[in-house]
């Protein structure tokens, strides 16, 4: 995209103009409850109305003060895009490396077939090896208008898990990851980005082999309070038939 001479971003017209949006394949709240990270995918291009559809949810999303700073670099297959798939690829295949050791992946439960590690770390290998053709990588960013801080990822966030939730809508799927951060000068070089814009994540998406699910999570009354830190209200139970639960690493350890 090229901006005009007034700075604006210059918006082609086309056939999308007078389509509405694709219809939901699930609810609200179902959906929300279910979306999985999708890391498998079918090797097939994400249609532009879809892009479109999930990528005005994002735009739709909240930020401080309806600021609307952030932007979403959107590759598909252009040669920009085939670049920067490769790049990220490349810092994505040496993170699992590093991570796999540090987890202890090959340790434990994660020899044990079938765990929930194994197939995690089976996932994550197949993942890496085919990020280069993820049919779609998004790059959600923040033009800075205030010296960063930790606060600033709310004013793009909310975006990202739009993204995620409006795949999830439309029959397709994805993954935030943040392995753009260790490639972060080339990415900048190659897609022009400015100084001033923080690169907040790496999203990818296409239509999943396999399926969203009931997500492993910890029971709602572990990790939501009333009255105070630790105080559990009585309305904090699951519902039925959510008993995918997980704890998570005991001792999270950071690898990047
Ligand atoms: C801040 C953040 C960073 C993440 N980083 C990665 C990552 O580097 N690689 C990856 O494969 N998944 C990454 N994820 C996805 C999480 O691993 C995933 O959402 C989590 O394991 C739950 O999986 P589930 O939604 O399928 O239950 C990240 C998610 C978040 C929110």
């Amino acid at each position: 995209m090229t901006g005009n001479q007034s700075g604006e971003p210059h918006v082609p017209a086309n056939h999308l103009a007078s389509a509405p949006l694709p219809a939901d394949t699930v609810g609200l709240l179902e959906g929300l409850n279910t979306t999985r990270a999708i890391r498998r995918y079918h090797d097939e291009p994400v249609p532009a109305e879809v892009l479109r559809a999930i990528l005005f949810a994002a735009t739709r999303a909240p930020t401080g003060s309806n600021r609307q700073q952030f932007r979403f670099i959107t590759l598909t297959d252009g040669p920009k895009a085939h670049a920067a798939k490769e790049l990220i690829a490349g810092a994505a295949r040496d993170l699992w490396k590093r991570k796999q050791d540090n987890d202890g992946y090959q340790t434990g439960s994660g020899l044990v077939e079938n765990s929930p590690k194994a197939r995690m770390a089976a996932a994550m290998q197949d993942y890496v090896d085919h990020f280069d053709r993820v049919p779609a990588l998004v790059l959600p960013c923040l033009i800075r208008y205030r010296e960063p801080s930790s606060f600033e990822g709310s004013s793009v966030y909310p975006a990202c898990q739009n993204i995620l939730l409006a795949a999830r809508a439309l029959g397709y799927g994805g993954v935030l990851t943040g392995f753009q951060a260790f490639v972060e000068s080339e990415l900048r070089s190659l897609l022009d980005i400015p100084d001033n814009v923080f690169v907040a994540a790496t999203i990818t998406l296409g239509r999943p082999v396999g399926h969203h699910g009931p997500v492993r999570r910890r029971p709602i009354g572990e990790l939501v309070y009333g009255e105070g830190w630790g105080e559990v209200p009585t309305w904090a139970v699951d519902p039925p038939g959510t008993s995918h639960t997980a704890a998570g690493p005991k001792n999270p350890k950071p690898t990047y």
